[in-house]
């Protein structure tokens, strides 16, 4: 396991000023559930836009109304308009809807990051849904708390897994800006 973005590492600092250069278009799908709300409020933190998709209109009224977002936040009931716009997928949905909701979204993630949350979801599952996106396992081991606590202290641990590095690093560089401390585990574990 390689670990980063440790405070004392220095590297943590790189990522800080990287921040300011990294804006993104975020879509949190599920974002009205436990683990897609804490995320949502999360990554309003930070200088990433986000498009949060919800089902329910009063739950993404709601959640919208709650969170006050660096950058913009956009609420949207179409899983596949949000992705669209998104530069990153986060699927904050139950394990065993992942591929369905996967199918709705295909053709508009070519090429992009779609992060599983599901710490019961093997990478390779979603990689045969989605074979021209970059599959990235994060947030799986922490809690809706931990997420939403998370810019008071950098010290949470937030394990990371995927077989494209450069995705793992732009994975690892958003954690660091919502105030978690990224682990990197190995190309083989994510397997
Ligand atoms: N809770 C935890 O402590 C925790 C920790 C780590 C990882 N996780 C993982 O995070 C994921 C979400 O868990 P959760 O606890 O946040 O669940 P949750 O509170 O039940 O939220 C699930 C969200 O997914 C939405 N959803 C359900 N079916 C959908 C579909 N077919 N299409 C689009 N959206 C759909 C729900 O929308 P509606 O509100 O409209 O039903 C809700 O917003 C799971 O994979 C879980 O294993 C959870």
């Amino acid at each position: 396991m390689h670990q980063w973005g440790h405070p004392d590492a220095g590297l943590l600092l790189l990522y800080k000023k990287n921040e300011m250069v990294l804006h993104q278009s975020i879509a949190i799908i599920g974002a009205t559930g436990k683990m897609g709300s804490a995320l949502t409020k999360a990554i309003a933190g930070t200088a990433n836009d986000l498009l949060v998709m919800g089902r329910d209109s009063h739950k993404l009224k709601k959640l919208s109304k709650s969170v006050v977002a660096r950058a913009e936040l956009i609420p949207i009931h179409c899983a596949k308009d949000a992705c669209w716009e998104a530069d990153i997928v986060i699927l904050a949905v139950p394990a065993n809807v992942e591929t369905e909701v996967a199918r709705k979204i295909k053709d508009v993630v070519t090429q992009k990051i779609v992060i599983s949350i599901s710490p019961d979801m093997g990478i390779s599952l979603l990689q045969e849904e989605l074979p021209n996106s970059k599959i990235i396992k994060a947030f799986f081991n922490n809690t809706p708390a931990e997420l939403e606590s998370a810019q008071l202290n950098n010290q949470t641990k937030c394990n990371v897994k995927g077989d494209d590095k450069e995705a793992v690093q732009t994975v690892s560089q958003l954690i660091v800006s919502m105030g978690l401390n990224p682990v990197v585990e190995s190309i083989q574990a994510a397997a």
